[in-house]
């Protein structure tokens, strides 16, 4: 069983995934209605795998003999000023979770839970990922500017974007 702070914290993990997969899509169907079909694509294969992080947790905690939450979620944004906003939106997130997933590792050494901090290591290692794929995409999209057959051009290689994410266990 884990120690209730571990559980509170893991809890709370959760709902931001949640949370992640709810604005991913949210982002997804904007891009897909504004004509961005490949960014769609890979907000929709984002949401999937955020959905998935979150899964991921909540076997964890069961698995433990606690008690894994789902709990409510706030309402994502659904509109955006431009195709870059948007993802500026998505480095900014992935930055927050990642200060999260550090909190998670904090109370773990805490309460010397060394197995969940074993755990946490593979979102550690996930969020870099995360992170990186954003800031790329966004350096891209500076280079790129307000022409839009460029952004037609990166559009299409968006489709294509491969999430180089560990394996989920
Ligand atoms: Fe599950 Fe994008 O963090």
């Amino acid at each position: 069983m884990l120690k209730e702070k571990v559980e509170k914290i893991l809890n709370l993990q959760i709902t931001k995934e949640a949370y992640s997969s709810q604005l991913y899509l949210a982002m997804a169907s904007w891009c897909e209605k504004e004509g961005y079909n490949g960014s769609a694509s890979f907000l929709y294969r984002q949401s999937d795998e955020e959905r998935m992080h979150m899964l991921k947790l909540l076997h964890y905690i069961n698995d433990r003999g606690s008690h894994a939450i789902v709990d409510t979620l706030d309402k994502p944004a659904c509109e955006f000023g431009s195709i870059r906003e948007l993802f500026s939106k998505v480095l900014e997130h992935e930055r927050f979770i990642t200060e999260s997933i550090n909190e998670c590792v904090e109370v773990c050494m805490t309460e010397k839970d060394y197995t969940t901090n074993q755990f946490l290591q593979w979102y550690v290692a996930e969020q870099v990922e995360e992170e990186r794929n954003a800031q790329t995409i966004i350096d891209k999209l500076n280079l790129l500017g307000d022409d839009k057959a460029r952004l037609y051009l990166f559009d299409r290689d968006m489709e294509n974007f491969m999430v180089n994410a560990p394996t989920a266990q």
